[in-house]
């Protein structure tokens, strides 16, 4: 039997990966934060002076990633990461670095190996269109830009970051801009995709409209 997946893409702080967190907990399934292994490259490459378009020692570098997911944190090579990966300019050097097709390809396996029973909820950009394409359920979820430039703000002051809301807003549009045009595995939703915008939602409302999707699809 195929273990399932649920697969939330979006662009970036459209709330997806605390959306796909507890969702998954909710079931009982794993949790993937593929953007997580592109910013841990993104920091490996920040840290041995990489430059963004050295596709070759980028590729070395996901080869040799070997990331555990904790209890809500990001451990490589015994060293907690967790807050490190969410800085912008990591944050930055990820989606410059996630053009790359060969580095895609290379990430590929790493993200089909958290395919574990009893199912697994995958969040990101391209998990319903590339990597998980047999989703049980696909959702799209979007905000508008203001809604979230607020809430990366929120979550970087929360961090103890200093944060100035119309950067976050500019950067988050230039990342969109990047991510959606890029020609391999760009951002857009799948075409079987549940769109949601979460604009005017809490994560409550956005928690159960995936799951209620789900059950009323998926349980007998
Ligand atoms: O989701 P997050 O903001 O952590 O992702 C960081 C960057 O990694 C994104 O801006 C995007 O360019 C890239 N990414 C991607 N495909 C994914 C997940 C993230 O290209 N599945």
């Amino acid at each position: 039997m195929t273990v399932p997946v649920i697969a939330i893409d979006g662009p970036t702080a459209s709330g997806k990966g605390t959306v796909a967190s507890r969702v998954a907990q909710a079931l009982g399934f794993h949790y993937l934060d593929s953007g997580a292994l592109y910013r841990l490259v993104a920091l490996a490459a920040l840290e041995a002076g990489v430059e963004a378009d050295n596709v070759q020692e980028l590729v070395r570098l996901a080869r040799g990633l070997a990331p555990r997911f904790e209890a809500g944190r990001v451990w490589q090579d015994g060293r907690d990461l967790t807050l490190a990966i969410r800085r912008e300019e990591v944050g930055r050097m990820a989606s410059r670095i996630a053009v790359h097709a060969a580095l895609r390809a290379e990430l590929l396996r790493l993200q089909r190996a958290f395919r574990r029973p009893p199912g697994l909820v995958a969040e990101g950009r391209d998990m319903g269109t590339v990597v998980f394409p047999d989703a049980k359920l696909k959702v799209f979820l979007t905000a508008s830009d203001e809604v979230r430039a607020a809430r990366r703000y929120q979550q970087l002051i929360e961090q103890g970051f200093t944060a100035n809301i119309c950067d976050l807003l500019a950067d988050l549009r230039a990342r969109d801009e990047r991510d959606m045009n890029r020609p391999v595995a760009p951002l857009k939703p799948a075409e079987d995709a549940y769109r949601l915008d979460s604009s005017a939602l809490t994560i409550d409302e956005v928690v159960r409209c995936v799951l209620d999707r789900y059950r009323g699809e998926h349980t007998p």
